[in-house]
C-alpha cells in the first residue's frame, strides 16, 4: 500500500496523459505559452477568482504574492503556527518578521477569535503589521469571513495559503477566491498535482495579476524592461498541459476523496468513541478536499504508533512534527514553549493516514485494523 498512489492515477488517465506529453514535446514551446495561458483561464473559471497566474511552485506562488503585496523589511506578517515551513519561510525570505496566532482545536487553522487581540498587542509594541497569511490546512478552508473583516477594518491584506485546499469550498465559494491573493501548489502529491513542481497565484485585481506576471520573469514588463526585482518563477508548458488533463477529472476525484474520507470516519468511529483518537471535523459550511486525512492520537505516543503501523505495512505521515515558531531558522525570534499551546499539542498528536482518490475500501479496512491493533497493543 502507498501513502499516495500516483501510479494508480497515472494508469487511469494514461492514454490522455501520454498523448499530451508528446504533444508538448513536439510543440517546441516549453515555458509559459498557450498551455499555461489555457490553464490559467481554466483555473480562474474553476475557482471564480478573476485572475490566475501560473508559477514554478507553491512556495514561489506564496513568495510572489507577498512580493506583489509589497512585503519587505520592517513589516510584520501574521500567520498560523501550524503549517508547512514554506508558509513562514517566504515571509522571512523577504526580510519581514512573522507573528503567530494559535489554531482552532477542531480545524487546525488560525483561530479568528485570537486575531484581533494579537493585532492589538503587536500595535502596542509599535510593530508595523502589513497583512495576514491564512493557511487552509489538510484541505479545509480557514474561517475567512471574520479574518477578512478584521483585516479590512485595519487595512491589512489577507493571503490564503491554499497549497492544500484547491477544490475546497467555504460558504459556497471556492478556495483561492476568498482573499485578496491566494497561492496554491501542484506538487505531485497535492489534490491537483503535476509531474514536478508547479503553482498558481490568484487575485481579483488586474494590476496585481500584471505584477505577478512581471515578477515571475525577473520583473520584466516588456523585452528586457526590468521594472522590478523579480525571480525566475515561471510554469512549464508540460506541467500546465498535464494539469489540464487532470483538471478534467478533478471534480470526480474530489468526490472520490470525500467518499474515502467518509469511509474512514465510519471505520474509525469506534476508536474515537473509545477515546483513542479524534477524527477530522469539517465545519458544516465548508467542504474539504482532504489533501490529508489527519487524525489525533490520544492514548498512545504518536511516533511509536506511527512506527507500529509502518511495521504492519501501513504507511503514515506526520504533518507536521513541530510548530513553526520553534524551528531552527526562527530561534532568534525567541518564541517560548507554551505560547502556542494548541499548535504545539497538534504537532505531538497528528497522524495522517493513506489518502488519495483511488484508495480502495479493502485498503482502508487494513489501515483501520492496523490502527486499532497498534492503539490497543
Ligand atoms: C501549506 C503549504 N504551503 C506551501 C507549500 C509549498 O508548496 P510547494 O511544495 O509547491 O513549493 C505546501 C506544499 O508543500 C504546503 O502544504
Amino acid at each position: 500500500m502507498k501513502f499516495i498512489d500516483l501510479n494508480r492515477q497515472y494508469n487511469n488517465y494514461q492514454g490522455e496523459l501520454e498523448e499530451t506529453l508528446l504533444r508538448v514535446a513536439r510543440s517546441g514551446q516549453y515555458i509559459l505559452g498557450p498551455e499555461v495561458e489555457a490553464l490559467e483561464k481554466e483555473l480562474s473559471a474553476f475557482t471564480g477568482a478573476n485572475f490566475a497566474v501560473g508559477v514554478s511552485s507553491g512556495t514561489d506562488a506564496l513568495l510572489l504574492g507577498l512580493m506583489a503585496l509589497g512585503v519587505g523589511p520592517g513589516d510584520v506578517v501574521v500567520t498560523t503556527p501550524f503549517s508547512f515551513f514554506a508558509t513562514v519561510e517566504t515571509i522571512m525570505l523577504l526580510g519581514a518578521e512573522p507573528a503567530f496566532v494559535d489554531i482552532e482545536e477542531d480545524t487546525f487553522n488560525l483561530d479568528p477569535e485570537l486575531l484581533g487581540p494579537e493585532l492589538d498587542r503587536l500595535e502596542k509594541l509599535g510593530k508595523k503589521v502589513k497583512g495576514i497569511v491564512v493557511v487552509s490546512l489538510y484541505g479545509q478552508c480557514a474561517d475567512m469571513d471574520p479574518i477578512n473583516e478584521v483585516a479590512s477594518k485595519r487595512g491589512l491584506f489577507v493571503m490564503e495559503d491554499a497549497c492544500q485546499s484547491l477544490g475546497a469550498t467555504y460558504k459556497g465559494r471556492a478556495s483561492c477566491n476568498l482573499t485578496d491573493v491566494a497561492a496554491t501548489s501542484f506538487f505531485p502529491s497535492k489534490p491537483l498535482g503535476c509531474f514536478g513542481d508547479g503553482g498558481m497565484v490568484f487575485t481579483q485585481d488586474e494590476k496585481m495579476a500584471d505584477l505577478f506576471k512581471a515578477l515571475r520573469i525577473h520583473g520584466d514588463t516588456g523585452r528586457y524592461q526590468h521594472e522590478y526585482l523579480g525571480i525566475n518563477g515561471r510554469l512549464d508548458a508540460l506541467q500546465a498541459a498535464i494539469l489540464r488533463v487532470k483538471l478534467k477529472h478533478f471534480k470526480e476525484e474530489i468526490g472520490l476523496r470525500q467518499r474515502a474520507a467518509h469511509r474512514y470516519m465510519e471505520l474509525l468511529s469506534g476508536l474515537e468513541e473509545e477515546g483513542h483518537i479524534k477524527l477530522p471535523r469539517i465545519d458544516p459550511e465548508k467542504s474539504s478536499v482532504f489533501a490529508q486525512f489527519t487524525i489525533r492520537v490520544l492514548t498512545k505516543e504518536r511516533d511509536a504508533l506511527a512506527k507500529a503501523m509502518t511495521e504492519q505495512g501501513v504507511p503514515v505521515a506526520v504533518h507536521y512534527p513541530e510548530a513553526l515558531p520553534f524551528l531552527r531558522p526562527l530561534e532568534h525570534l525567541g518564541f517560548k514553549r507554551g505560547q502556542f499551546e494548541k499548535a504545539e499539542r497538534a504537532a505531538q498528536q497528528v497522524l495522517s493516514l493513506p489518502m488519495h482518490a483511488f484508495i480502495e475500501e479493502a485498503e482502508q479496512i487494513k489501515v483501520a485494523e492496523a490502527l486499532g491493533r497498534a492503539l490497543k497493543a
